[in-house]
Formats: C-alpha cells, structure tokens, sequence
C-alpha cells in the first residue's frame, strides 16, 4: 500500500457534498480548493439513496462526473461506504433494520444512523452497497483511501434495544457462557431471583421495573460493540478485495463510550476522528465559568485528550481529523462564533498531537437540510468564510508527521468505562471525568502523555497512570505487576475493584491488584455536588475512598469527614494509589513522581499548553487574553508557536 498521507507531510482536505450543488458549480469548487492548497476531499458517506435511488436501479453518473472533476483539480479523493444514511426505499422494505431506543422505541427514518448493526438485514444491505460502491471505485486513481460510513455509534445508536439486539444478546451469551448453570453463577442470578432456566426468558437491560443486573449490562455493552467491530470488518474486507493499494479508515465522535475502539480499528490502516471544540465544551464537565471561558476556542485538553486517544488507538501511529470544525457548529444547546485564529490553532494544534492530515467540515454552508446553520469554509453565497480565509492563510502544510513515544502513558479501557458509567454512585463521577482529571493534571505540568489500552506492551515509560481501571483480572494484574520498577505506576480510584464478569472480589477490592498496590480498600465515599472533605489540605469531591495498608505506607490521610486519618495516598515501591478525587493532590502526587523520574516540568497557566512532536515544541494559548509563559516569552490571545 502506498502511503499517500506521508509523501509531502503534514496536508489538508475538506467535506464535499457535490449532489448538494449544481453540477456547473463542482469544478470551480474544486478550482477555489486547490487554491485554498487543499489536497484531499471526502466525499458520498451519505449518499446511498443517490447512488442506488431503488434496489439494484444504480445512478452513477453524477459521481462519476464529481470525482472525475475533483480528479482534474488535483485533488485526491476519500471515498465513503455510505451506509450511515439507509435510503427510504430500504427501510420501507425492511423496517426490522431501524433500532430501538432505550425507551423501547422504534428510531425511525428522517435523519440518518437509523440502523442497527445486529440486524442481519441490515449487515447483508450493508455488504451489499460496500460491494457495489467498491467495485465502482476501487481501482480509480485519484481514490486513494476509503472511510468506512460515519461515526458509528453517535447519535446514541451503539446501543440499540430492538429485536434483533434481544436475538444477537441471547446467540452470543449462549455461545459465551454455552450453558445456563455457568452464566447463573456468573451473573450471581441468584440476587433477586433472577435465575434462567431458559436462554429465551433474558432480557435486554432497558426493560426491568429497576436498575439491570450490571454483569448482563456489561455484558451487553460487550455484545454491542462486537456487532460493530464486526460491521466494520466486514465493510474492510471487501473493501480491501475490490481496492487494493488504497488505506481504510473511520472517524469517530468525541468520546464515544459505545464499542470498544481498539477493537474496531484492528480492520483500519490508521484512525480518524471528528473535531468540534467549541461542541466537546458545550457537552462538557467543566465548571460554568471554564466553559463560558473555553466556550468558543474549545478547551486544550478536551480537544488533546481525544486526539491522544485516538492516536493510541494504533499504537501511536498518526491519525486524520477527518472533520475538523472551521467556524461555528449547529448541533450544541448555544453555537458561539469562534474567535479570529481559533480554525489555524486548531490545525497547528492537531499536527502537535499526532495529525497527518487535517480535513475542514464542510466545503460550504448548506442551502438546505439540518445542516443550514453550520459553517463551512465558505458561506452560503460561496465568499470565504472566517475559518476559510485562515485556512488560506496557512503555512503548516508540509510539516512532517513523525510518530514518537512521549514519556508518560494513561492507560484506558472500554470495558472499565462500561463499569464504571454503569454504577456511578454519586453525581459527577465518571469514567471519562476521572481520566480527564489525571490528563489535565499531567498537561498542566508540560508533558506530553500517549494513552494505551491497559493491555498494551508498555515498554519504555517512565510513567504509566492508571485511571478507574475498574475490571482487572488475574492476568492483567500480572501484566501491570511486571512494568512496576522499569516504570513508576500511579492507580486513581475504583482499581480492580471488579473482575472481568463486572462481579467485586470476595477478598475485597483492589482484588488481584492488591499485592502490587500494597493496599486493601476499607471504604468509598460518594460526595454529592457541594459536598468536599479533604486530604493534608487539597480539596476533594466527587468521590473519596480510603486503604488499609497491606505492604505499602500512607503518604497522605483524609483530615475530615468519616474517613479522618485514613489513608487515601498510598506507597508500594514503585506504585502509588490515590483515593480521593482532588485535581490538586492529583497535580501534586504526579509532579513529585515526574520529578522522581527527572522528567521536567512546568507550571503552565490553564488553557495554554506545550505539545512535542518532530523536534518542535508547539506552544498553543486556547484563552482569549494574551499570556506570559513562565519563559518570560509572551503568547497572544488564540494563537501558537512552534519553536
Ligand atoms: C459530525 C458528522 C457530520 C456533520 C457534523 C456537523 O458529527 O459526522 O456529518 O453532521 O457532525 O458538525
């Protein structure tokens, strides 16, 4: 396979939609994006119902025609499978494909996602039009990459309680756990009599009068995302068949907790994903203040968590922003304009994180459809929009895309978040809260962090921070155990305290953690909104929980509350553990472990930022006043700086 993405480094694209617009406007298009110095264009991920208006009658023509004028241009084209928009004509045919809501609702045809990946059907269609789609384009040269459909699983369509779900649940649990006897005891069905006699009498986790039994809950989530890994595999191997030589990717939404990405990504040449800042603030944790603060630059470390993310999705190897916001958004409770400068931070600032290719949503306002209020590059009448005229601005096209390994390392998993988002126990806590938390601490201190799923081969840092790891077996407990001295590990609250079924550890939690962590959990205290205690002085919500030493030594105790003088840092060798959930405890435990580790620090203001990649460091300030960094050097209100 050639690798389009590395011959001139660091490039950019846009979001086509040519059957949005007259046909005698689509070379002119092209025209303005070459001179724009766009080089790729994403085109047709919902075009099914124009491609093929009834079954097996195709319409071809006019996307012959817009490839072949894009092709003209210069430009290179990515080519979808679009299969996250079903036409009409199949769901009118088959309504068993669309999926059901939580409420047990039929999600009906109107908008697009309106599918379920558990539907044979559906699956058949779907091979169906990749096959057509790929045999169409597989081989024309300016198609040099595939993006399997679009955002699975957003618009909260990875779960779906429909028929075919409860049919695919039962074959799968059936085939997991084979007999009754064994997925009774895994479940302990015991507790309110919930014992099966009968694969047909289990039910999908929405339906009971109270709260799921959390072992079939997970174990639903489990089902769910195989459906998806599979979906887009399948997708992969014809693609693959029909397109040789081309790469294969998908872009994923923001923190999508629905499937298991790893996974998913096995069947991709490299990752995707979509980029709104000022939307991933909109639907944030962030105090009111921060979020009015960041509510049009975005936050630094929302947007560079996620890009992190899905880096390490691959091990590290460099992604695309497939969609990258380039002014404001529609689809948040309030849209605020982003300032001057905030669409070419936003790039700079994507390319520091690991970004081979940077692609703007949308070439132009749309005339029409739910997209009438978002931005392009251009306006509805075609004149260059804000992010538009930045884009033409821009000197950062050729920068190279070097992967590297940073020093530290978060390690994540899917299955934890399926615990933990299942049994919050207080207000405010969450899977992706609790990373957040230890990320921003470390990117507070100026070091840059990959994120690894937690059974990756972690040779080489120095660090390894383990948020929330929730589910821990033996295995995997071995596995983190052999790291410990090579590295230094920090564990934050909820370690292995369940196992791989989602049940807790009859010689308490942390479980098989326990020896590696020197430690054994006495108590948790869920805080709700309002409600702090406090450890040798940092301010502690959201949750608290305290140790019984087992080998290690407390470094800190909760001063107030129920669990006064308990431990709630504690220190095993290598290893330390903390309890409570205070941003500053965090910083500062972590600070003394980079110290330990001779890894430097900085004290950087909130929203300005240093990101490493290629031999530059990339200054970013996401705040909307000018800043003096603690260099002494000064650094503009939304801007950046490579040096
Ligand atoms: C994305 C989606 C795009 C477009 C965009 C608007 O989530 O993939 O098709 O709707 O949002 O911001």
């Amino acid at each position: 396979m050639t690798d389009s993405r590395r011959e001139d480094g660091f490039a950019l694209g846009v979001c086509y939609y040519p059957e949005q617009w007259p046909r005698e406007q689509w070379a002119e298009d092209a025209r303005r994006m070459r001179e724009l110095g766009l080089r790729y264009v994403r085109v047709a991920e919902f075009a099914w119902a124009l491609i093929e208006p009834r079954q097996q009658e195709w319409d071809w023509g006019w996307l012959d025609e817009a490839i072949d004028t894009l092709s003209e241009a210069g430009l290179l084209v990515v080519m979808s499978t679009p299969t996250a928009a079903p036409p009409a004509w199949l769901v009118q045919q088959h309504p068993e494909i669309l999926p059901a809501g939580s409420d047990g609702r039929i999600r009906g045809f109107g908008a697009r996602r309106h599918y379920d990946t558990a539907s044979r059907v559906f699956r058949e269609h779907s091979r169906r039009i990749t096959r057509a789609v790929a045999r169409r384009y597989g081989q024309h040269p300016s198609v040099v990459g595939w993006q399997l459909d679009n955002e699975m699983a957003d618009h909260d369509t990875g779960l779906s309680y429909s028929d075919a779900s409860l049919a695919g649940f039962r074959r799968w649990l059936s085939e997991r756990y084979e007999t009754l006897p064994i997925l009774n005891e895994v479940w302990g069905t015991v507790f309110w009599s919930q014992g099966y006699t009968d694969w047909e009498q289990i039910q999908l986790p929405n339906v009971g009068v109270d709260e799921p039994n959390p072992s079939l809950a997970l174990d639903f989530q489990r089902y769910r995302s195989d459906t998806i890994v599979e979906f887009l595999a399948e997708q992969a191997a014809i693609v693959r068949e029909l397109s040789p030589g081309r790469w294969i990717t998908h872009n994923v939404m923001r923190l999508t907790p629905d499937f298991d990405h790893y996974r998913a990504s096995e069947c991709l040449d490299f990752v995707s994903w979509d980029s709104y800042p000022t939307g991933a603030v909109a639907y944030s944790d962030l105090d009111l203040a921060d979020r009015l603060r960041f509510a049009r630059t975005g936050h630094p470390d929302l947007t560079g968590f996620n890009h992190d993310l899905y880096r390490g999705l691959k091990d590290g190897r460099s992604f695309w922003v497939m969609e990258q916001q380039a002014g404001q958004i529609n689809w948040a409770p309030s849209n605020p304009l982003p300032p001057a400068g905030a669409v070419a931070l936003w790039t700079a600032h994507a390319w520091a994180h690991g970004a081979s290719v940077v692609s703007y949503f949308r070439w132009r306002a749309g005339l029409f459809g739910q997209e009438q209020m978002h931005s392009g590059l251009l306006r509805h009448d075609g004149t260059l929009d804000r992010g538009g005229a930045e884009v033409a601005e821009m000197s950062l096209p050729g920068l190279p895309v070097s992967e590297h390994r940073a020093p530290v390392v978060l390690l994540h998993d899917y299955e934890s978040l399926w615990a933990f988002d299942r049994q919050r126990h207080t207000a405010g806590a969450s899977y992706w809260g609790q990373m957040l938390l230890f990320y921003r601490a470390l990117r507070s201190l100026g070091v840059d962090v990959d994120i690894r799923h937690v059974d990756a081969d972690l040779a080489g840092y120095q660090l390894i921070v383990v948020p929330a790891l929730v589910l821990c077996d033996t295995g995997r407990a071995q596995r983190l155990a052999r790291w410990a001295g090579d590295a230094r590990l920090v564990f934050g609250p909820r370690a292995g305290s369940r196992d791989e079924s989602g049940r807790a550890w009859p010689d308490g939690q942390p479980g098989q953690l326990a020896g590696l962590l020197g430690c054994r959990l006495l108590n948790i205290d869920g805080l709700p909104p309002g409600m702090a205690v406090h450890v040798a002085g940092h301010e502690t919500t959201i949750w608290a929980e305290s140790y019984r030493l087992a080998g290690g030594e407390a470094v800190a105790r909760y001063d107030d509350g129920p669990l006064t003088g308990d431990a709630a840092v504690v220190r095993n060798g290598p290893v330390a553990t903390i309890g409570a959930w205070s941003a500053t405890l965090i910083r500062s435990l972590l600070r003394d472990e980079l110290a330990g580790l001779d890894i430097a620090t900085r004290d950087l203001p909130d929203g300005v930022r240093v990101t490493r990649r290629a031999g530059r460091a990339v200054l970013t300030n996401f705040t909307e006043a000018p800043v003096a960094l603690d260099d002494g050097t000064p650094l503009a209100p939304v801007s950046y700086r490579i040096d």
